[in-house]
């Protein structure tokens, strides 16, 4: 099946920034999209709730402006991010904004629900939902969601156990529609790879915590430049969903990362500001990062490899 127009028009890399608790805003969203890839943030990211219908008229009338300056380059299409779960009481009003906003693409995550897709339908939009394993990924198509992200182990944030490998052969086995891959992936080689091996676009995080425009400290910055995949901690303790983490903030924190309890399930807070402001969510892909840079710079290293890599294939 051929990708929607929404994930091709204006996209000059087969890329989206990976939406990111607390750190992903407007200025990092624009520099995303200005630069050719698609750029996210989570609705809950604008708080109060409010600040959410000020950050899309930003990001909107932004990427219009420089549409209009800039007709040969036009921005990449834009994505919020919305967590579909009960403990998230804005998902209805956050929801009716991104109506309002007609904002392109919607990334739903933990739950599928058809009332959020078809509100995302009636007006253009498309929606991706984000998956660790195939059940979860047939249930999102079943209930309307356009394709799907497959979140495979090594990836930054809550995140899976499967190998990138597995999971996508096999989703290919019965879908054929807009399929990204997400998980370590840090330099336009792997971009390409995640294509080679049937997605079609690549979905990165970390990467992007580790550029000016990302809403964290420095001290966050540095230590993904400084880290490799060996310092990334998969636990449940911090919200009672497992993910990965930088090993020196939990260092930082009093604990022992080797020696982590087991998360009491009933305690399960996934959207606490103050687990992922302490406790620095990671991916595996950074032992690739050297240096904080501008979001652009990154963007153009990234196809600046996949060009070659490309090259270097078709040699
Ligand atoms: C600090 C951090 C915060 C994240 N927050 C969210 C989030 O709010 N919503 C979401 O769907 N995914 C979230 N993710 C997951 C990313 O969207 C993406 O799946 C992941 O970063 C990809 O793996 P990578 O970091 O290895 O590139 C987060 C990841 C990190 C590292």
């Amino acid at each position: 099946m051929a990708l929607p127009d929404i994930l091709k028009t204006n996209v000059r890399l087969p890329v989206v920034g990976a939406p990111l608790f607390i750190i992903s805003h407007p200025p990092l969203v624009l520099a995303q999209c200005k630069a050719g890839i698609v750029g996210s943030f989570p609705a809950l990211n604008a708080r109060p709730a409010s600040q959410l219908d000020e950050w899309l008229a930003e990001i909107t009338e932004n990427l219009a402006a420089h549409d209009a300056a800039n007709p040969d380059t036009k921005a990449a299409p834009f994505a919020v991010n919305q967590i579909v779960h009960k403990s998230n009481v804005r998902l209805e009003e956050d929801l009716a904004l991104c109506v309002k906003y007609k904002v392109p693409i919607v990334i739903s995550s933990l739950g599928a629900v058809e009332e959020l897709n078809q509100a995302v339908h009636s007006y253009g939009g498309i929606v991706l939902h984000d998956i660790i394993h195939d059940r979860h990924a047939r249930n999102a198509i079943k209930r309307g969601a356009d394709g799907l992200i497959a979140v495979a182990t090594g990836a930054g944030g809550h995140a899976g156990t499967l190998s990138p490998f597995a999971l996508i052969q096999e989703i290919r086995q019965w879908f054929d529609g807009p399929l990204l891959l997400s998980g370590a992936i840090a330099n336009g080689g792997a971009v390409l790879a995640a294509q080679a091996m049937g997605a079609d676009m690549a979905y990165i995080g970390s990467p992007f915590i580790a550029t000016r425009e990302a809403r964290a400290s420095d001290g966050y910055k540095q230590m993904i430049v400084d880290s490799k995949a060996a310092d990334i901690v998969y636990s449940n303790l911090f919200t009672g969903i497992h993910g990965n983490y930088l090993k020196g903030s939990i260092v930082a924190q009093g604990m022992d990362p080797e020696n982590l309890p087991e998360s009491d399930p009933s305690k399960m807070d996934f959207g606490s500001a103050k687990a992922w402001k302490e406790i620095w969510g990671c991916g595996q892909g950074i032992g690739a990062i050297d240096g904080v840079v501008g979001a652009a710079e990154l963007v153009e290293r990234l196809k600046r490899e996949y060009d070659a890599a490309r090259k270097k294939l078709a040699a």
